[in-house]
């Protein structure tokens, strides 16, 4: 009989977690551990790929225990993860050689910054839709060859293999018989060719990262092998990967050209469709594989913003100003407004479509009688601009109005930043039935492989919103608002 529940690995930047879905999307259960995130330098951010590993591994036999019957029935895994995140480790042992560089590490801006001098960002753009910055794993990779003892030594005599977590996770899984990624994740590398989808020797002579690292790339609906029956009891097979981001596009089912989501999670990105063809952006976008399904790409122009509710995390465990984020909703709508204070949360450079590496958070407006309340208001409302900006720089990119915006992510439970947001944008905003769009989509993934799904137009029909905003605030109040935040803006760009 044909098994019908899936188990979603999402792998994100603050904690790893492991869902049991049905056919219908429904959440059976649900584990998650948080993940320890260390800042050795001004920065440098990491994680220990063991730690990544361990509790994922844990996650998924915690929500086995927790659901039998359901565990007995999984069809498929599917796998999704914080993307760009670079990984290098031992094909004989399974040793990382070093921390993972988390995707938010900055210390390649130098090197970024030589390569752009040097002329080369209009080629890495027109072949991996990218932008010469240290968010992709490139430079990490091209640090880890170039600054940890015997690592070129290593690669070069083909004992290591490279990986974004979705690669480390299925190389585990499969107790190290496969390595490889999908397109999705392979595209952020900034050493994949997204138009003729293959690894791209300029690009990999130009960091000097040798072949042999790579992984091969699939599908994201794929057989990406099955799991060692010593991990979880039996074997499964895994039938999906995605990046988190392009995840969350297929959970929220913008399976057509126009189509946005917004993803409010650590960071926040804004992901628009834009069909079978690929096409640079003029505003200082991204162009990324949305996902890839029997060989085909559909492309998204991507806003990636890098701090979103790890803002939130700030407020509560470095100003201590409440004890869980969930406070944060009321302590905002406390007060009628910011009293003028805005926050620009730059804490690791500012993403698209500023891009600058070096800018760091700001802090303006303060007077005398700003209280924590302001203070709080100000870093949700910050979520609303910084979208606004993304969604500005994606109309003028493709002359089109955006009518309809499919948010998600853990701040969407926060339903003052929904309205800010649909007041901000002045477009609406639909929050879907399952809050987990990206597990939900890794789940799809693996589901189609798996033949739960007979195709996109399942999940399109599964798709409905639980709760819809609609702009209400009068244009001059907008438009003055906005205006503050640009001139913070300019300020932290300074
Ligand atoms: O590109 C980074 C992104 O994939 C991280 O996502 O959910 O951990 O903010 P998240």
């Amino acid at each position: 009989m044909q098994k019908t529940t899936i188990l979603a690995i999402d792998q994100g930047t603050t904690s790893s977690r492991a869902i049991l879905f049905s056919a219908s999307g429904d959440i059976l259960a649900v584990r998650q551990k948080e993940l320890e995130l260390f800042y050795p330098h001004n920065g440098w951010v990491e994680q220990d790929p063991v730690n990544i590993w361990n509790d994922t591994l844990w996650a998924c036999r915690a929500v086995m225990e927790d659901s039998p019957d359901a565990a007995a029935n999984i069809a498929a895994i599917g796998i999704t993860n914080q993307r760009e995140t670079t990984i290098v480790w031992d094909r004989k042992t399974g040793e990382p050689v070093y921390r993972a560089i988390v995707w938010q590490d900055r210390r390649t801006a130098d090197l970024c910054q030589k390569l752009k001098k040097a002329g080369h960002e209009d080629a890495v753009r027109s072949k991996t839709g990218l932008l010469l910055d240290p968010y992709f794993s490139g430079t990490k990779l091209a640090w880890i060859l170039d600054n940890v003892p015997g690592v070129r030594k290593r690669a070069d005599a083909g004992d290591l293999a490279f990986g974004t977590v979705d690669c480390y996770l299925l190389w585990k899984l499969t107790g190290g018989r496969v390595h490889a990624t999908d397109a999705t994740n392979a595209a952020r590398t900034m050493l994949y060719n997204i138009v003729t989808q293959e690894w791209d020797d300029d690009l990999l002579r130009l960091l000097n990262i040798p072949r042999g690292l790579l992984p091969d790339v699939r599908d994201n609906v794929a057989d990406f092998g099955a799991t060692d029956p010593a991990l979880l009891g039996r074997s499964f097979t895994i039938g999906g990967m995605a990046g988190d981001q392009q995840a969350a596009v297929v959970g929220q089912a913008c399976f057509h050209d126009g189509m946005v989501k917004s993803t409010y999670g650590t960071g926040c990105f804004a992901l628009m469709n834009i069909g079978g063809t690929f096409r640079e952006s003029k505003n200082r976008l991204l162009t990324t594989p949305a996902y890839r399904l029997n060989g085909d790409i559909t492309y998204a122009i991507e806003g990636s913003i890098f701090v979103s509710g790890a803002a939130v995390q700030w407020l509560r465990d470095g100003l201590g100003l409440f004890r869980q984020a969930s406070e944060s909703e009321g302590l905002a709508t406390s007060v009628a407004d910011t009293n003028g204070v805005y926050l620009v949360p730059a804490f690791t450079g500012m993403g698209a479509p500023y891009w600058d590496a070096d800018a760091r958070g700001l802090l303006c407006g303060i007077t005398r009688d700003v209280t924590a309340a302001h203070i709080t208001r100000a870093a949700l409302e910050a979520q609303a601009y910084q979208t606004r900006d993304l969604i500005g720089a994606m109309e003028a990119d493709t002359g089109k109005k955006i009518d309809i915006i499919r948010a998600d992510g853990g701040l969407v439970a926060n339903k003052f930043v929904c309205q800010f947001l649909a007041d901000i944008l002045n477009c609406p905003v639909d929050i879907p039935r399952v809050a987990e769009t990206t597990a939900l989509g890794a789940a799809y993934l693996a589901g189609l492989q798996a033949g739960v799904y007979n195709g996109l137009d399942d999940i399109t029909n599964a798709w409905h919103a639980v709760r819809h905003y609609a702009p209400s605030m009068d244009v001059d109040t907008r438009d003055d608002l906005y205006a503050g935040w640009r001139k913070a803006v300019e300020r932290t760009l300074l």
